[in-house]
């Protein structure tokens, strides 16, 4: 087994289709998209790295929420689908890259891993946890976000890839949503309390 899927296969993807998943179109990405940003804890973030953008759906709602976000894809197709939609924006910066490079170091506080840690072998996915991981700086948010139902090109499951991820030292859980189609997990690196007890709701009580 590889590492990864080959960079070939995406630019093959793209080279069919400039949305091969209907992000732009589907009420499902819509409403998948609005999940996620809803369960990050931290209303801002300063610097969020995003591996896998496409075309740059989700990347437009990181950048209302975030001063800076990096994404990272190997299909250059698709960082220029993704630069003709948002266009030159301060703070934000595209980069072909895998998400199994180095990943940006400095300010980062919010890292969202959504639906692409499958295309890694399992072995690959833990290497690059276990290098990346130890590197964020505490407090950071990582969520993971993956497709349910079976792919037969892909090396991992959705579920798989978000156990791995959960696995990782140092990664505390904070929040998880289930349904037939996706699994999303958002974990803090490491010691983490309630959204409720980080803003100062009254009658809140920290974990301890
Ligand atoms: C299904 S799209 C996910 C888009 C976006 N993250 C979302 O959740 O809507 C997967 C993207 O990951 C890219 N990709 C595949 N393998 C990758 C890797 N190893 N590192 C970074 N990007 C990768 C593909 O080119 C594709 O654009």
């Amino acid at each position: 087994m590889t590492d990864r899927l080959p960079d070939e296969y995406f630019d093959d993807v793209y080279a069919d289709s400039s949305d091969p998943w209907g992000m732009a179109e589907r009420w499902y990405e819509r409403r998948k998209y609005s999940i996620t940003m809803a369960m990050l804890p931290q209303q801002r973030y300063r610097h969020a790295f995003e591996p896998g953008c496409s075309i740059g759906m989700l990347t437009e709602r990181l950048v209302e929420r975030c001063d800076r976000v990096t994404s990272y894809d190997v299909a250059q197709a698709a960082l220029d689908i993704t630069r003709g939609r948002l266009g030159d924006r301060d703070g934000l910066e595209l980069v072909r890259s895998s998400l199994d490079a180095a990943w940006p170091g400095g300010d980062v506080d919010l890292v969202v891993i959504s639906e692409v840690a499958y295309y890694l072998s399992e072995a690959a996915l833990r290497r690059v946890l276990d290098r990346e991981c130890p590197r964020l700086a505490v407090g950071t948010t990582l969520l993971a976000a993956h497709w349910r139902h079976p792919v037969a090109d892909y090396p991992l499951t959705g579920d798989r890839a978000n156990a791995v991820i959960g696995e990782t030292a140092g990664l505390t859980p904070v929040a998880h949503y289930l349904d037939d189609d996706v699994v999303i997990d958002v974990f803090r690196f490491g010691p983490s309390e309630s959204v409720a007890v980080d803003t100062g709701v009254p009658g809140a009580v920290a974990r301890g």
